[in-house]
């Protein structure tokens, strides 16, 4: 059995409402704590008092109700709890959640959620067969949710029967410390445990002669603490890095090259991976006709005209759809104005399933700096990050890949 958890219990309006009185009794039984939004049509089934009177907690019904949103507010109530579980889920619940929707407390709360959803569906089983619930459910599990159920049987109207009965109390609560358990056991082994991430990072130096390079003002300092929070998280970690003077961190296999090429070989040597991080500032030309010899001044008669090719783009190269695309291909976007114009056309261009953006502009302090202030580009919208270390930074987008990488599994089992 796991630990004692939060778990808020999203009440529908189907006859098997009933059911969540005993699921709350057998949750709090086991330790866990209940906190119940009830929807107006639930409240036809069960009572709000009945519903209170086991979980020890006042029932939440009512979007607007002041009081609520000062005690709690539904983005609070959305985020305090380890699981929010949606039983019964109705097709009408389920159309909602697949729709966005967020008109009434329990679905405002499951559209602000960052929390795990286990949705258990009920209903008649012409409304279970429909294609629009067909869609709504593959559209649900498409985003991550977990469902268990229907299942089959007789219904409560007078000769019904088929799939849409909701599960019963024990399948429910073995569902439920299912994912408690999983969820547990990820976090004691590190939740990138057994994952290959690959990091670049650092500038690449492009050589003009042996002496002379062209490079940029890169620290590679971000790309460093990519590399050390994956390994933090459990990941094999694989860092690919451009000249940079920084202490290699604990338990990371680092690679160091020097120009954009010899990256791209390195990361393509490393490959195959589950997450590939693209934090290292390439240098987007190379000197063609790079002398073997110092370039004298006393050979030349002025100053030297240096012709310039571009470099491969690393991240396009590997984003590329084919057998060894990481699963994960984030990218970063260096950008001194229109950052978040510039980072969401390179989501596009260059087919990385997230775009790390951030100001480089000299007055951001960035470049070489300890602070980052990020956005997290993806499908599915722009994310505001505050200023933070480079180091939360990095412990963040690690920890969201895991999340991701968990999601799209699951999704796909
Ligand atoms: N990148 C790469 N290989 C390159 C150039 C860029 O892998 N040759 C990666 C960077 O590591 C970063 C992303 O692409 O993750 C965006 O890099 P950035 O320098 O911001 O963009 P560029 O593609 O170089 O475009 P521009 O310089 O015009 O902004």
């Amino acid at each position: 059995m796991s630990s004692a958890k939060r778990i808020l219990l999203i009440i529908g309006g189907g006859i098997a409402a009933y059911k969540c009185l005993e699921l709350i009794r057998r949750l709090r039984e086991r330790g866990h704590s209940v906190r119940a939004v009830m929807t107006s049509a639930a409240q036809q089934f069960v009572t709000p008092l009945s519903v209170g009177a086991l979980t020890n907690e006042r029932v939440l019904t009512n979007l607007f109700d002041l009081d609520d949103e000062r005690e709690i507010g539904h983005i609070r109530l959305a985020r305090d709890n380890d699981l929010i579980v949606v039983a019964p889920g109705t097709a009408d619940l389920i159309a909602k959640m697949a729709g966005g929707h967020a008109d009434d407390l329990a679905t405002a709360v499951l559209l602000a959620t960052d929390k795990p959803v286990l949705l258990a569906p009920a209903m008649n089983p012409a409304m279970w067969a429909h294609p629009a619930t067909r869609r709504n459910v593959a559209q649900l599990k498409a985003d991550g949710i977990r469902i268990i159920g229907p299942a089959s049987g007789e219904m409560a109207e007078r000769g019904e029967a088929g799939v849409g009965r909701l599960v019963e109390v024990p399948e429910l609560l073995a569902a439920i410390e299912g994912i408690f358990e999983s969820s547990e056991r990820r976090q004691q082994r590190g939740v990138l445990e057994g994952r290959h991430v690959i990091v670049t990072s650092g500038p690449t130096h492009e050589p003009i002669d042996p002496i002379r390079y062209l490079a940029n003002r890169s620290s590679g300092k971000q790309g460093f603490e990519l590399a050390a929070a994956a390994a933090d998280l459990g990941a094999r970690v694989t860092l690919v890095t451009g000249p940079v003077s920084l202490p290699e961190p604990a338990g990371v296999d680092i690679v160091r090259i020097k120009t954009a090429a010899e990256m791209l070989e390195a990361v393509k040597a490393a490959l195959p991976a589950d997450v590939a991080v693209f934090a290292a500032a390439v240098a987007d030309w190379r000197v063609e006709g790079i002398k073997t010899e110092k370039i004298k001044k006393t050979e030349l008669p002025g100053a030297p005209t240096l012709t310039l090719s571009e470099n491969p783009d690393i991240l396009k190269i590997i984003a590329q759809p084919g057998p060894d695309r990481p699963r994960l291909v984030i990218g970063f976007a260096a950008e001194t104005q229109n950052v978040l114009d510039y980072a969401k056309s390179k989501l596009k261009s260059k087919r990385a399933d997230w775009i790390v953006a951030n100001n480089v502009s000299p007055a951001s302090g960035v470049m070489g700096g300890e602070n980052n202030t990020v956005h997290l580009i993806s499908a599915k919208g722009v994310e505001s990050w505050p200023e933070m270390s480079k180091a939360k930074v990095a412990r963040r987008i690690m920890e969201r890949a895991a999340e991701e990488l968990h999601t799209k599994r699951t999704a796909a089992e």
